[in-house]
């Protein structure tokens, strides 16, 4: 039995999953996207911004496998929007970076890029503190859920607009510790 065998079911409250993203295919992807981001980086000492809490098994992997020098840091925010459908597209910050990113290589590392809204706040956000270089990498793009244009340099995969939990993604707050990528059915789908 693997480490995480036990975590690994078939409902999900009560709703159905299926594998999406096996955890074997995000660990090569990760390795890649870490050889990738290395290179790039190669000459610097970038900061990863993480942003609370979904990203935070991403960053794990990712910056383990990363062979150039870098710190991390995080910010918490939340949507100022109707709880769920979040389309106000304006964010409060709930607990701010601690560092000063003042002329630093920022790449804020996500777990995914939904409508775009929390990460174009971000972005404009951290534009203001001049940072010389910032980039955006995310393991997940569901691009045909957006609503703001945001560049992201570094995606892991694309999805279709299907509910995913697991690897850092939650239902609930819960299922965020799944090593696979697993899309829910609707309810009533079989
Ligand atoms: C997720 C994700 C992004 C945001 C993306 O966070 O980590 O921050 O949603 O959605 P958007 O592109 O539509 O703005 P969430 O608010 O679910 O919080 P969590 O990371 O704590 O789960």
């Amino acid at each position: 039995m693997t480490a995480y065998e036990g975590v690994i079911r078939t409902e999900y409250h009560g709703r159905a999953g299926e594998i999406l993203i096996s955890g074997e295919q995000i660990q090569r992807r990760v390795a890649e996207l870490g050889a990738q981001i290395s290179r790039d980086y190669a000459d610097k000492v970038p900061i990863l911004v993480t942003i609370l809490r979904g990203g935070v098994l991403f960053l794990a992997d990712l910056m383990r496998s990363l062979t150039v020098e870098h710190e991390i840091d995080f910010m918490s925010v939340s949507s100022y929007g109707f709880a769920k459908t979040r389309t106000s597209g304006v964010v409060r910050i709930l607990a701010d970076l601690n560092m000063n990113v003042e002329g630093r290589d920022v790449l804020i590392v996500e777990d995914i890029v939904d409508t775009g809204l929390t990460l174009a706040y971000i972005r404009e956000n951290l534009e203001t503190r001049r940072p010389a270089s910032l980039r955006i990498c995310s393991l997940l793009d569901k691009k045909a859920r957006r609503m703001k244009d945001v560049h992201v340099d570094y995606v892991g995969f694309e999805i279709p607009d299907r509910f995913v939990i697991g690897y850092g993604l939650d239902f609930a707050e819960k299922y965020r510790n799944l090593p696979h990528i697993v899309a829910l059915k609707e309810p009533g789908e079989s």
